[in-house]
Formats: C-alpha cells, structure tokens, sequence
C-alpha cells in the first residue's frame, strides 16, 4: 500500500464503512484530510469503496480490529475508533464477537495509536448509561448498566473501551477523545439494521403497522447524522478530555416519532396511514434517554441544527428510493 504523503492531517477511521463512519469519512475528505478507512465489512456496506475509490486522498484498508492494526499501514494523525456494530440485533446474534470488537479491538487501535503517536477518538455510546434513573444524563452519571442481559456486550463493551482508553491514557500519556454518541440517524441507515426509525420508515414504505414496544411513552432524542459526524470532528481537534456527551436534547416519545413517520409518508407517498400497534417492552430496553448537551455547547461551541421533522423528510427521501428499487 502506497503511503500517503504528510501535507495534509492522516486520519484512520476504524468502521468506516458503516453508517456513521460513511458521513464522517466524507466530511474529513470534504476538510481536505487524507483518510485511511478500515473496516471488515461485516455490518458496513464496501459501497464507501465505490463512493470514494476516484478520490486520491482516500484508501481503503480490509481488516478486523479483533486482529492487530497491520504494520504496514502508514503513519497517521488522528483515529477516530468507530469499528463496533451499534444494531440491537447484532447484539442478540453476535454478543461475544461485539465483546472482543470492544476491548480486542479497542486495544488494538490503542495500541497502534502509541506507536504512531497519534490522537485518539473513542465512538462511545449514550449506553454506558444503561437503562440511567436522572434525566438529562451528562457525563459524570457513571450509569445503570445490567452486566449479565441481552445488551450487556455493547453497553458493557463500550464502557470497556472507555476505561481502556483511560488507562492507556494514565499510563502512556496518549491524548483521548471520548464521544457518546447519542442515538443518530439520516440517510445512509440500513433498512435493515433494526434501529428504531429504520424499522418505522421501512413499515410504512411497505404499508405494515409500526411496532411500538410498550405503551410508546418511552422517549428517545435522536440527532440528524450531519450534526452527529461535526460534533465527532470538533472534538477530535479541541483539547477536551474526558467524555462528551454528543447529541440532540430534543426528546421525542416512541410513539410521537412513530406518528411523525407515519404522516410523513402518508403526505409523501399519498397512501393511506399506516396503523401504529404496541407490544409488550423489551428486556433492558431504557425508558428515557436524553442527554445534558451542555459540556459540548460550552467546550466546542458544537449544537445540532437539524430538528426531528426536518431531519426525517430528509432520510424519507434515501428510503423511498430504496423502497422503489426492491
Ligand atoms: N449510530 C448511532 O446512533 C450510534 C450511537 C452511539 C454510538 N455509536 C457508535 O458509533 C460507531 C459507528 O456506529 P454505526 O451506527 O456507524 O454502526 P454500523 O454498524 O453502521 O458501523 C459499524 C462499522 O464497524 C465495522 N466493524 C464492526 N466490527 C468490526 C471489526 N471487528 N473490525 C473492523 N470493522 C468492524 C462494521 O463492518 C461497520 O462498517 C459504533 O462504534 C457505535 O457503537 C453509534
């Protein structure tokens, strides 16, 4: 692999073929950064390949972070540590191969990241708060977490990774950066990875009923995936350690955000509403989740911008066209 000239900032994105990792790996190039996107193809699509391939500051490297970082890989400025799936149903189909993509892979990139001297972004997650008892949830919350339940391997695997990140932190100085991310979506989103407004657009393109589990006052506060990849980007070049919480303070019911799905489709697609029907609630799914955004306004000047409504008729327009080609 030729290595890339050091002109310009390296960046070594870890999942980049994945949801987040696909807008994020597009604003860096858009920056004028030279990418390095690693990604074993397993819940990403290798379409970042054909997106990306005619532009000469990006490569693309096939590899799992369970595996130590290849040698040949260049030197690099930055990591931002994305390799993890976020889809629930990975979490029931592959618990253990989530663990060691946690802490294997974690220390692997933290690894690599001491020989290169370069700095390190962790895509943690708002569920190292588990199933949290305050509201809103800022950072110094050390959680709720069921360690022995259906999604003990991802919350448990990223708070694995956030104290491998500081330990290698005491120990060898290496500068950190720590996101939790809160939920995001937008274009780009699997139809079928099982996320909650997946699952509803794709219901109502088909004209089935969206699944609701509970009594739908459960609340979630998504982030548009724009806002999410700038929030990524301004902490990687601040000097903030410690985590940040990145997302949306705007906290929707279930059931609100199934009701705007479905009038979004029914006003886009001049079809009749699709019905909304309620299930029993799922093991350790959390009640209510809304973050304190305020360390990230206060130390990177970072808010969202794209409002739920604005955000949603933006990602209608992805899964329409998929719809229409299935
Ligand atoms: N999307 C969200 O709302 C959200 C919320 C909180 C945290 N996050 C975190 O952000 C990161 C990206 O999330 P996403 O939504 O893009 O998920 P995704 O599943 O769409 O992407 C993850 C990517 O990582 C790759 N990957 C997984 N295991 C790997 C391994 N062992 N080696 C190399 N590549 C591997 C996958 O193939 C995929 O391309 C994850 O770490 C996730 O935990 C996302």
């Amino acid at each position: 692999m030729s290595r890339p000239t050091h002109t310009t900032t390296t960046v070594l994105v870890t999942g980049a073929a994945g949801f987040v990792g696909t807008h994020l790996v597009d604003l860096l190039l858009t920056s004028g950064k030279t990418v390095i996107a690693l990604d074993i193809l397993w819940t990403g699509s290798s379409t970042i390949i054909d997106r990306f391939q005619n532009n000469d500051q990006f490569t693309f490297v096939e590899h799992d972070v369970v595996q130590p970082l290849p040698a040949h890989l260049p030197t690099v400025d930055e990591i931002y540590h994305l390799a993890c799936p976020a889809s629930p149903i990975q979490f029931t189909k592959h618990p253990r191969r989530i663990l060691e993509t946690c802490y294997m892979g974690t220390n692997h990139v933290l690894q690599f990241a001491l020989e290169r001297t370069a700095k390190v972004l962790i895509a943690s997650s708002s569920e190292v708060y588990g199933n949290p008892q305050v509201y809103p949830l800022s950072e110094s919350y050390f959680g709720n977490v069921n360690p022995f339940g259906p999604r003990s391997c991802y919350d448990e695997g990223k708070r694995v990774a956030e104290a491998l990140a500081y330990a290698y932190r005491q120990e060898n100085r290496i500068p950190i950066r720590i996101a939790r991310i809160f939920n995001a979506y937008g274009p780009g989103m699997s139809p079928t990875d099982g996320r909650i407004i997946s699952n509803f657009m794709v219901a109502a393109l088909r004209g089935e009923p969206l699944i609701v589990y509970g009594d739908g006052h459960a609340s979630r506060s998504f982030q548009f995936i724009s806002d999410c990849v700038r929030g990524l980007k301004l902490l990687m070049e601040s000097d903030v350690d410690g985590p940040v919480n990145i997302g949306n303070n705007q906290e929707s019911t279930v059931k609100e955000i199934a009701t705007l799905v479905t009038d979004l489709v029914a006003v886009r697609t001049g079809r009749p509403r699709v019905e909304i029907q309620f299930q029993p609630e799922r093991e350790d799914d959390p009640v209510r989740r809304v973050p304190d955004a305020r360390r990230a306004k206060e130390l990177l000047g970072w808010e969202p911008k794209v409002g739920l409504a604005e955000g949603l008729a933006r990602t209608f327009a992805m899964y329409e066209e998929w719809y229409n080609s299935t």
